[in-house]
């Protein structure tokens, strides 16, 4: 095939090819070679607090039981049944010691042992000694600050190390609690006629703000008469391994700091408090990053941290090159008051829901590129350049460094993958 993408420094230009987003040979690679081999997030150990708690996830395409064993061990359990392969679990939460197959009545403990077959005598003695019978589990499963993920692949490079430059920017994401983040119930779900990759652009693409999002910020205004033109000033910047983040002031509020739309004293004087908190913990220079600052991370391939108005933890997975599946989940940090609660959720709901003022701008957005990729060729080549003539070290969160960023790892397995099979024809 074709280049993915084309790369000229000395031009200032970075082109991407469209049939990234229309082709189903580049889907069943970046399944082979994306899904199968990287660090996937599956949830925050928050959603189990509990012995017997679980949750019912798709990651990279596979059905996965999450669940908190009776022994305290987090499990992702494949959730299919070791005799047919029926779905085990099919209530998306709850909390159980055993699990029972609905077809013909396995059962099993919630760390996956077969604890019980009807017609046992059908069976030689030992049927299960090896343990080929009971449910099984990921065998990569780590966890870092709470954010959970799974890889495939059992000769993965740790998560530590895959997540590399990243941890930094999670850690201002958890260091604004000091007693930790916990994931607030429920799940949002829904899902977007655009190619995956469409969104984790779209996640770290600032030049899309005030265009996209007018109506959000105008309704802002309208509130908050202190709210000045939205200036959306701060970094790009390249984290290695596909990841980045932009990291930019947070003129219209924060959690932390300067938060609205309940602008009243008192909230005013908590916020206050909190940032004198964490300059105690932290010292002036990191407390202020952290209150101050909003970051929308990608951690390649497919999950999004947002810290901007609220905290979000997003996660997609494509069921066809122009079709992803997106699951969204709200961070907050543990012991919070109600009313900063409350106000945390109506943000939330308010700019990150799937009905909120932004997400459908969003999804709209990456729809009508997704449409619009049904030419023949003709329009070939995506413009990724804003920003390039600055140089590596100097892009603005208005710039797409980020995007180049994502693009230029993914170009690196992908084309690796494409000249092994040519290399081998
Ligand atoms: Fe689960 Fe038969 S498929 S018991
Ligand atoms: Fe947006």
């Amino acid at each position: 095939m074709e280049r993915i993408i084309q790369d000229n420094v000395e031009k200032s230009e970075f082109l991407v090819n469209r049939r990234v987003f229309t082709d189903k040979e580049i889907l069943a690679r970046e399944r082979a070679e994306i899904f199968n081999k990287c660090w996937l997030f599956i949830g925050h150990v928050t959603e189990i607090p509990e012995a017997g708690d679980y949750k019912r996830k798709k990651v990279g395409g596979r059905n996965l039981l999450f669940v908190h064993s009776q022994d305290g061990e987090i499990r992702a359990l494949f959730n299919t049944c070791p005799h047919r392969g029926a779905l085990v679990c099919r209530e998306d939460s709850g909390n159980s010691r055993v699990f029972r197959c609905f077809y013909h009545a396995w059962s099993f403990k919630n760390d996956g042992e077969l604890v019980g077959m009807p017609g046992k005598d059908g069976f030689p003695e030992g049927f299960n000694d090896e343990g080929t019978k009971n449910m099984k589990a990921v065998n990569r499963l780590e966890n870092y600050r709470g954010f959970m993920f799974v890889n495939f692949d059992e000769n993965a490079i740790s998560l530590e190390e895959y997540l590399g430059n990243a941890k930094e920017y999670i850690d201002l994401v958890v260091d604004q609690s000091e007693y930790g983040m916990e994931a607030l119930g429920g799940v949002q779900q829904y899902s977007v006629r655009a190619n995956w990759k469409l969104l984790a652009e779209n996640s770290v693409d600032l030049y899309h703000g005030m265009p996209t999002h007018k109506t959000y910020f105008d309704i802002k205004q309208a509130q908050d008469p202190n709210l000045k033109r939205v200036r959306l000033e701060g970094k790009g910047i390249n984290l290695g391994n596909g990841h980045s983040v932009i990291e930019y002031v947070a003129p219209w509020g924060r959690p932390v700091a300067q938060w609205t739309p309940i602008w009243d004293e008192e909230f005013k004087n908590d916020m206050e408090k909190m940032k004198e908190k964490l300059a105690e913990r932290f010292g002036e220079e990191r407390a202020n990053r952290i209150a101050n600052y909003n970051r929308n991370i990608v951690i390649f391939p497919n999950l999004v941290i947002n810290d901007i108005m609220a905290v979000t933890a997003r996660t997609f997975y494509p069921s066809s090159p122009g079709y992803m599946e997106v699951q969204g989940y709200s961070l907050a940090p543990k012991g919070e008051s109600d009313k900063h609660r409350l106000a945390r959720n109506n943000n939330f709901l308010e700019f990150l829901g799937p009905g909120g003022f932004a997400t459908p701008d969003d999804n709209e957005a990456l729809e009508l590129c997704q449409e619009a990729y049904n030419n023949n060729g003709e329009m070939q080549w995506n413009d990724i350049s804003k920003g390039m003539v600055r140089g590596e070290g100097n892009a603005l969160a208005t710039d797409e460094l980020q995007m180049r960023s994502f693009w230029r790892h993914y170009n690196s397995i992908i084309a690796a993958s494409l000249n092994k099979e040519v290399a081998h024809q």
